[in-house]
């Protein structure tokens, strides 16, 4: 599955199901490297607020990649990620980027260009990835792979639970509809549905779905 010894846990799943939580988690007890991809397509898209593209027209925000230099690394057991050696921090996650990441992500270059940085994270240690496309199209052939889901009215009250206004739905809708790279349920992968569940039980319920698919819990 892979050049070396590493593995990947792919967790993937909809907006607000739950999956970063989870995969921090899982991480935390494995002992593992934890990489939010999300928050690359996200700085992407905030890149192109900064540089002043139009997220709308592909041919400006593809020239834009030729023009940032996108750098991707680990701090204290998590992913981070730099544009043109700035931390976008916490804009991340404010609406302006919420209402263009879905846009950015579905162009194949954009694509292309952070799957290729995905992998190589695979070249530092094993990680658990959590994204829209781990276990379908960036590490296809872990055995580890799990899809976190909830249904849209407990997605939509958790994010206002945090205090964010997420358009959940509509990226969700443009994230399924895309033709680079849907979210799917990959082969393979194991659904496990958060609705009813607390944090610990979809925690438990996931180290126990690894064990079956061959991971090694101590
Ligand atoms: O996980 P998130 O909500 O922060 O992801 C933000 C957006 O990035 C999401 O709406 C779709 C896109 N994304 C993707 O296309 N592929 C991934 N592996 C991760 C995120």
């Amino acid at each position: 599955m892979s050049n070396n010894e590493n593995f990947a846990v792919a967790i993937d799943g909809p907006a607000a199901s739950g999956k970063s939580t989870v995969a921090r988690r899982l991480a935390e007890r494995l002992g593992l490297i934890m990489i939010n991809t999300g928050a690359m397509y996200r700085a992407i898209a905030w890149a192109t607020i900064q540089k002043g593209v139009d997220a709308q027209n592909t041919d400006a925000v593809v020239a834009m990649l030729d023009d940032i230099d996108v750098s991707c690394g680990v701090h204290d057991g998590g992913s981070t990620i730099l544009i043109d050696g700035v931390d976008p921090g916490n804009a991340l996650r404010e609406d302006a980027v919420n209402a263009l990441v879905s846009k950015v992500a579905a162009i194949p270059e954009v694509r292309e260009l952070l799957v290729a940085k995905q992998r190589e994270y695979l070249t530092l240690g094993s990680l658990v990835m959590e994204g829209r496309d781990i276990g379908s199209v960036v590490f296809p052939d872990t055995p580890y792979k799990l899809y976190i889901d909830a249904s849209e009215e407990v997605r939509l009250a958790r994010r206002s639970a945090e205090g964010l206004a997420d358009v959940v739905s509509k990226r969700d809708a443009e994230d399924s509809k895309r033709k680079a790279s849907p979210l799917i349920v990959a082969d393979g992968a194991t659904v496990i549905d958060s609705s009813e569940m607390d944090i610990d039980e979809v925690v438990e319920t996931a180290l126990q779905t690894l064990k079956k698919q061959g991971l090694f819990v101590s």
